[in-house]
């Protein structure tokens, strides 16, 4: 077999993003704009419909989905804010999976909360393998000072949201809403706790845009009947990443959303308050935007808190509006080499990721594969031997209770025991929709050679 050189996920950008990025440099603006509300209206119809294509540029549809979601800098920045706007500050706790990326985590923490951790079961979901949180250890962390539970969609997997739900509302006699002091953006928290009336479920849809589940209930409340809900439109509050190696990028990049029951809207919140203060919270807390305050006497602007900066540029979202208008032909390729991988792996012995199951149908982000009976020594030398056939792998995740910076405040990895059991064996194949049928099949050849030289499986 000839050597190839698979990366494990360069960006896919084709000349039509390139011209896109070049009539946005050409138009005499470039930080946030027509292109980013263009985007943002996108994206919600996306997410309401799974139609990556409706006319956003209609009368009809600029009022259908205009401030329903917020395109800023990063995921980071999009779940901080979703925190921040939930009200979530020093003396709140808010539940995490220990295993996850650090921006799950270090979110609450920006916003001065203190994380609890809680491990996956073991071997993850039993249909989907997906390492998810452990629930019914959820519902006996939650006590009076917890405000958010954060669930992460990896790999693309949608969690089980109606078992949190379930758990939230069960546990709604221990939750109890902050008061207001006064300044308007704690009104607007105080608002959406009171109305929720229990703990918030936040999603941290990094890996997910475009996965979808039949649910039985969302954050707007019970279904009358299950239904298939795309990420974005299941949990309250829900941020997305379009960093470069995810599925849809624009170099660097997020969104934030919010589902939300009327009981929120009774308390007098409207999605256009809402809508409001995440542009406040990503411009500085500056009360007109760059683009407001071209026009003609309108050079006057308050300050209405110091807050932060981390809106998205018209030069990003316009790379993000032509990976939009692809994005079901990136998906299907994603699918499509998963299938591969599947039957490869199946016939390896080797455990795998289940993307798409009755019911479930996930975003084809990661494709990790846990290779039996080994070390995690071993692990790494198989990580290197691949490397050196020219296969980029990785490993998605090391628990965060294993990281310096949240190893004290966890108590260390020995309190995670299912967490580190799922990482010590695992591996993360590349799956992107550069390569080609010949990439899928050599990375099969050498992952089978390999496990071949170093007598595993
Ligand atoms: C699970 C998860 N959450 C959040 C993030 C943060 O995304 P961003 O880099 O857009 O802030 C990442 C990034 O890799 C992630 O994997």
């Amino acid at each position: 077999m000839e050597k190839r050189s698979i990366s494990f996920s360069p960006p896919d950008i084709t000349e039509f993003e390139i011209a896109e990025v070049a009539k946005a440099l050409r138009s005499g603006w470039i930080t946030t704009g027509p292109r980013t509300k263009l985007l943002e209206r996108r994206l919600a119809a996306y997410i309401d419909t799974g139609n990556a294509n409706i006319d956003c540029t209609t009368e009809e549809n600029i009022e259908k989905y205009s401030g329903k979601v917020v395109c800023l800098n990063s995921a980071t920045a999009a779940e901080e804010l979703n925190l921040r706007v939930l009200g979530i500050k020093e003396g709140d706790e808010v539940i995490v999976p220990a295993y996850t990326y650090t921006a799950t985590a270090s979110a609450a923490i920006h916003c001065g909360a203190s994380v609890k951790f809680i491990d996956i079961q073991r071997d993850g979901d039993e249909t989907t393998h997906c390492p998810e949180m452990d629930y019914e250890a959820l519902e006996k962390a939650i006590n009076p000072k917890t405000k958010a539970v954060v669930l992460v969609d990896l790999a693309g997997i949608v969690c089980d949201y109606d078992k949190v739900f379930e758990i939230v509302e069960r546990k709604k006699n221990l939750f109890s809403p902050m008061e207001s002091d006064e300044t308007s953006l704690s009104d607007l928290s105080s608002k959406i706790q009171k109305g929720l009336g229990r703990v918030a479920v936040v999603a941290d849809c990094a890996h997910s845009l475009g996965a979808k589940r039949v649910v039985n209930v969302t954050g707007a409340g019970r279904l009358s009947a299950p239904a298939m809900r795309y990420t974005g439109r299941i949990a309250d509050f829900s941020s997305f990443s379009f960093h470069a190696v995810k599925n849809f990028t624009t170099a660097e990049g997020g969104a934030a959303t919010w589902c939300l029951p009327e009981s929120v809207y009774n308390q007098g919140v409207s999605d256009g308050e809402l809508y409001r203060f995440y542009q406040l919270l990503s411009l500085h807390g500056q009360n007109k935007d760059a683009l407001a305050k071209t026009k003609a006497g309108a050079w006057e602007y308050d300050i209405i808190g110091s807050w932060y900066k981390c809106n998205m540029t018209d030069v990003a979202a316009s790379i993000g509006l032509v990976q939009l208008d692809r994005y079901p032909s990136l998906l299907f390729c994603r699918e499509t080499i998963i299938k591969t991988y599947d039957e490869a792996c199946d016939e390896l012995g080797i455990e795998h990721l289940n993307h798409h199951v009755e019911g479930m149908d996930s975003s084809n982000h990661l494709y990790l594969i846990r290779i039996p009976g080994v070390s995690e020594e071993t692990r790494n030398k198989l990580i290197e031997k691949l490397s050196e056939s020219g296969v980029a792998t990785n490993v998605h995740y090391k628990p965060l209770p294993m990281m310096t910076a949240y190893r004290n405040s966890s108590n260390g990895i020995e309190s995670y025991p299912n967490s580190y059991d799922y990482y010590h064996n695992l591996i993360s194949l590349p799956l992107h929709t550069l390569l080609s049928d010949d990439d899928v099949k050599y990375v099969i050849e050498t992952l089978r050679a390999v496990i071949r030289e170093l007598d595993l499986c």
